[in-house]
């Protein structure tokens, strides 16, 4: 029997109670499949500095070093809160890039899917939605303007400055862009690279060395998209994208304007993928104002088991199961009142009663 150890990162907000229903999960993924989990829960984020002075503490960083793979929930604090932690001790700048640094994951994959039992969540058109959506986002997430030299002060005319370099070198844009070739034949042999090329050096140099990769790719098609009009085509065309691929912060608006055409961020795990360990986690925050609630969807976080079952485990049926289990539920009917729009015939059900229904469904397949 393979076992695997797991390190279990609620975080903030509703973190706690949606990694409940991914627990929940993986110990019926245990039962159905010759495999154990060994869970190992640490603290990371606000709630870890309230409790020991640092958002990712020592003890964490240990769980995580022997963990086979990191399963994380959500981070953050409401801004009235935010206000009690130091600045660069915030979740974010504290926790969450150094758990990205630390681990060296650069390459996060962001499925947008949007099958037609979802559809009806979705802000756009049926028009435009037409089949329904299924890109997934390549995002570089350790490198760029996220990671680059900062620097604050007051200039010599007396005036307060901020300043923040964005560089990368060509190392660490081939071993992004590669990826995206690689999910590109494993899919529709269609790249989109999204750079700024008419503006930034960067973008001349990410767009070169997708030009160098791409010879070794000679079946995958590649489209050269600015950021600003890729923004656009989200929203009027969806249905042209398959495996689009970018730098940081492109990434990280390009993947929340994703969410955003699928009616929630609610609705995106994502896997955060490192030469050696790979984190998963939803790519939305903690949500303060609903915590608590039990009705917050879990999808995000049993998304994120199902993409860790599959990347870091090879457990590719299961995780199949998963997803369609998650949908059968949509399917059927079921929404918890975060996401559900009005006027829409749902079954209003809690975050609990949403997980146990993904529970049935995995378990009658
Ligand atoms: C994300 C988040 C993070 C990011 C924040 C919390 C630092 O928005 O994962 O997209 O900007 O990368
Ligand atoms: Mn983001």
């Amino acid at each position: 029997m393979k076992n695997y150890k797991i390190a279990v990162l609620a975080g903030d907000g509703i973190g706690e109670e949606i990694m409940a229903e991914a627990i929940k999960i993986l110990k019926l993924v245990e039962e159905r499949n010759d495999v154990s989990f060994e869970l190992m829960s640490g603290e990371f984020g606000a709630s870890a500095w309230f409790n020991t002075g640092h958002s990712f503490p020592e003890e964490t960083k240990k769980i995580c070093d022997q963990a086979d793979a990191i399963l994380k929930g959500t981070i953050g604090l409401s801004h009235e809160e935010s206000k009690k932690i130091p600045v660069d001790e915030l979740p974010e700048r504290g926790a969450l890039l150094p758990m990205r640094r630390r681990y060296d994951t650069f390459a996060n994959f962001r499925p947008v899917y949007l099958p037609a039992s979802l559809a009806h969540f979705s802000p756009l058109k049926p028009e435009i939605i037409g089949d329904g959506i299924d890109i997934i986002i390549i995002r570089e997430l350790v490198g760029g303007l996220y990671f680059g030299e900062k620097e604050t002060g007051v200039n010599e005319q007396g005036l307060r400055y901020a300043r923040e370099m964005l560089e990368y070198d060509e190392n660490q844009i081939r071993r992004i862009v590669e990826i995206g070739f690689q999910t590109a034949m494993k899919r529709k042999q269609v790249l989109h690279s999204i750079h700024k090329s008419n503006v930034l050096k960067s973008s001349v140099l990410w767009t070169d060395i997708v030009g160098e990769v791409s010879e070794d790719y000679p079946d995958v098609e590649v489209v050269h998209v600015l950021v600003d009009a890729a923004a656009t085509y989200l929203c009027l065309n969806p249905g042209q994208f398959d495996v689009m691929v970018m730098e940081n912060l492109f990434g990280d608006i390009l993947s929340d304007q994703a969410g955003g055409i699928l009616g929630s961020l609610g609705l995106m795990p994502s896997a955060c993928v490192g030469p050696e360990k790979s984190y998963y986690e939803p790519s939305h925050g903690s949500a303060p104002d609903i915590a608590g609630k039990n009705i917050a969807n879990p999808y995000s976080m049993i998304g994120s088991v199902a993409m860790m079952l599959e990347m870091s485990f090879g457990m590719d049926e299961e995780a199949k199961n998963l997803w369609k289990a998650m949908q059968s539920v949509f399917a059927a009917g079921y929404s918890t009142p975060d996401l559900s729009k009005p006027g829409v015939d749902v079954t209003m059900v809690s975050t609990q009663e949403f997980g146990d229904r993904v529970s049935e469904f995995l378990i009658s397949q």
